[in-house]
């Protein structure tokens, strides 16, 4: 939700508009994010203003207006240090439109703008607050009172730093954020922070680092700063406290490098062309730049808060951000699962001694056994791997499992016991709903096991142990090679439980063989690319598809429809065939496009059972079977036939042909693939 970007160049002479190039290409890495409304906020030729340019639309459209708006000398006269800082934005407060744009302004003259991902629960307090001495809004953002809330201390403490400032401000705002600020006031400098949103600092210097770490300064009193003596109460509007300030006196200087350039991002794709040197802030973490000396802060200390905090090497390659040669992220995501499920089992399933070890829980499987039950929890596609695995969860662990979406776990209060291990599955690690259930289950004394795509995401540092998917960068908003490597991690979880139960060993035999096979069964599935693309154009003009299945199927249903709606904007309907005669066969007649996934496991006969219901209400679906199985296709003309494998791992395969069609009726339709309307990839907001 909302992409970050900030570039500060110390003693490192760039021109703005190189400045404006390299704001552009960082928030184009972060458009996946949101692509509703785009800006950037740099000095003006003199160094003694802010100038910004903003635009509706995504990001394409601000790089044409900076063409243009930039186009004079002035700007390509290098400038020794400067900060700029960039958004592209997913609307939560406020419709589209240049005026709610980022970077907002604390005043006509542009003293201080503030990029910000993430939503401020108590905006209206801080506005009413804030109008009450004389400040007028200008947009409908929660955004703006964060910069306006700036200026004000600014002008009541006159004596404050401007990372002082930003701090201050923050003790004042609740709910979640990702915030980097630039002041005309304070040239040269940057302050950042966040609070459940993601935030990084990527850092580029001629030679390697001295350090691989950077101390955490902690402010002197924290026992004041407990207080809600300030403008959180609802509604009360008295000055604000001067809280005291954090260490101010012994500013630390980590980073003895004369020439270095810091990048603030709310993920690492837009760094990484930049520098594979990273630190991933904390919660309530206070960074800030001045001199080109970057420094940590925070206003509390807890007995195991850190004394630092670690400078990481990525491992992402630049090319894993690239389109290459397809058309679109998704396209490609899509045709790189051969790769990226072999990658998920790398170095952890060893198919010659039958053994699998999954480093990052195998401590904590003792404790896992002696478990009350299994939940898995997460949000759209990751709550269907949940729902695919469950299964064989069942079967090879012999535990309860509950699959559970995050956001419905939560209304519910759902009882939650210290014998519970929950598992967050997200391939952002970032996801908001997701993030709050594993807070509300960490709280309560359960075990808590990530499963994420993103390293250094939330999720993983939240979590007490954990399984890195390592499907690589998905960046097209709709999830696909991420969902056949949290399937397959699930499965190798499922696979750890049983390698002591002797019952259990024929059958991990014949999942472990067929794990051995996927990669070239993957492959052959997306050879029915261009039959599924002719299947497209006879379903693209349609309102409405209804995907039925069941069993270890089922999940594709859902997945399925979730890419059909997403993508293509078309109604559709992931459905459990055993639930057919209990409503859903009503919608059933010669008009309705239908696909139905009928193989040969053990509920192959309930499946031909819905496939005849189907028929005889002159439904003709397109069925998903296996190779060679005349007797299924005998009940229609359109099929996509998939290679045999385990039951349990048939949601891998039957699910390719479902994200390849959502893809080809999307391009047909004209949809924006990568960038479906009114989503962004990682939703940091409840
Ligand atoms: C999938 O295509 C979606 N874009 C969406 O459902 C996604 O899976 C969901 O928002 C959860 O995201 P996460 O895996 O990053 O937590």
């Amino acid at each position: 939700m909302c992409g970050i970007f900030a570039y500060l160049n110390y003693l490192t002479p760039k021109s703005r508009l190189e400045v404006l190039d390299l704001l552009v290409t960082g928030l184009k890495r972060l458009e996946y994010r949101g692509y509703d409304s785009t800006g950037v906020a740099i000095d003006s030729p003199d160094s003694k203003n802010i100038v910004m340019v903003k635009r509706t639309g995504k990001v394409k459209v601000l790089e044409d207006a900076i063409l243009e708006h930039f186009s004079g000398g002035e700007y390509s006269e290098p400038v020794m240090t400067h900060i700029g800082i960039a958004h592209t934005r997913w609307a939560t407060h406020g419709v589209p439109c240049e005026r709610n744009s980022h970077p907002h302004r604390s005043d006509e003259g542009n003293g201080f703008v503030v990029v910000h991902n993430g939503i401020i629960t108590n905006y209206n307090d801080v506005k009413t607050f804030l109008a009450k001495r004389g400040y007028e809004f200008e947009s409908d953002t929660d955004t703006e009172v964060f910069a306006k809330l700036v200026h004000h201390l600014w002008k009541t403490h006159p004596t404050y730093s401007f990372r002082e400032l930003v701090e201050q401000a923050i003790l004042q705002v609740e709910g979640a954020f990702a915030i980097a600020v630039k002041s005309k006031h304070f040239p040269g400098e940057c302050v950042a922070s966040r609070r459940s949103s993601p935030l990084l600092v990527g850092i580029k210097t001629k030679t390697r680092l001295a350090t691989d770490h950077i101390p955490i300064l902690y402010g002197k009193d924290d026992k004041k700063l407990t207080s809600d003596q300030d403008i959180r109460p609802h509604g009360q509007t008295r000055e604000l406290p001067v809280l005291p300030r954090s260490d101010s006196t012994s500013e630390f200087m980590p980073l003895e490098e004369k020439e270095v350039e810091y990048f603030f991002a709310s993920d690492a794709s837009a760094v990484i062309e930049h520098t594979n040197r990273v630190i991933y802030l904390e919660d309530d973490d206070v960074a800030a730049v001045r001199d080109g000396t970057l420094s940590i802060h925070r206003l509390k200390k807890s007995l195991d808060d850190p004394h630092a905090r670690e400078i990481t090497t990525l491992k992402m390659e630049i090319q894993q951000i690239m389109k290459g040669n397809y058309d679109y992220f998704m396209q490609k995501e899509i045709f790189e699962q051969p790769d990226s499920v072999v990658n998920t089992m790398r170095g952890r399933v060893r198919f010659d001694g039958n053994a699998i070890v999954l480093g990052g829980i195998k401590d904590y499987i003792p404790e896992i056994k002696r478990c009350r039950r299994l939940m898995l929890i997460g949000c759209g596609t990751s709550y269907h791997s949940a729902v695919a695995t469950r299964q064989l969860l069942e079967e090879l662990t012999e535990l309860p499992v509950m699959v559970e979406l995050a956001s419905d776990f939560l209304d519910r209060n759902t009882p939650i016991f210290r014998d519970d291990v929950c598992f967050f599955i997200s391939q952002s690690g970032e996801t908001a709903d997701t993030l709050m259930a594993l807070r509300y289950c960490k709280q309560r004394g359960a075990l808590i096991v990530g499963i994420t795509n993103t390293v250094g995401s939330s999720i993983c540092r939240e979590s007490h142990c954990g399984v890195h998917i390592n499907a690589g960068p998905e960046i097209g908003v709709a999830s696909t090679k991420a969902y056949t490597s949290q399937f397959i991690s699930l499965v190798m979880f499922a696979l750890v439980m049983s390698e002591d139960r002797l019952s259990l060993q024929q059958r991990r035999l014949e999942i472990l063989q067929a794990l051995s096979n996927l990669a070239d069964q993957i492959r052959e599935v997306l050879k029915l690319d261009s039959k599924v693309q002719e299947l497209a154009k006879d379903l693209y003009q349609h309102k409405s598809l209804l995907i039925m299945g069941r069993g270890y199927n089922f999940a594709t249903c859902l997945e399925g429809a979730l890419k059909v709606k997403e993508l293509t904007y078309m109604h559709s309907e992931g459905i459990m065939a055993g639930e057919l005669k209990h409503g859903p066969l009503a919608l059933v007649d010669g008009s309705m496009p239908v696909l139905m996934i009928v193989l040969r496991d053990p509920v192959y006969v309930k499946c031909m059972n819905a496939l005849q219901q189907v028929t005889s209400r002159k439904g003709c679906p397109v069925i998903i079977c296996e190779e060679g199985d005349e007797e299924t296709k005998a009940f229609s003309s359109r099929h996509l036939e998939i290679p045999r494998t385990v039951d349990c791992l048939q949601g891998i395969l039957t699910v390719i042909p479902m994200q390849l069609l959502s893809y080809h009726i999307a391009v047909l339709r004209g949809c924006d693939v990568d960038c479906p309307r009114n989503l962004a990839k990682s939703v940091t907001v409840e």
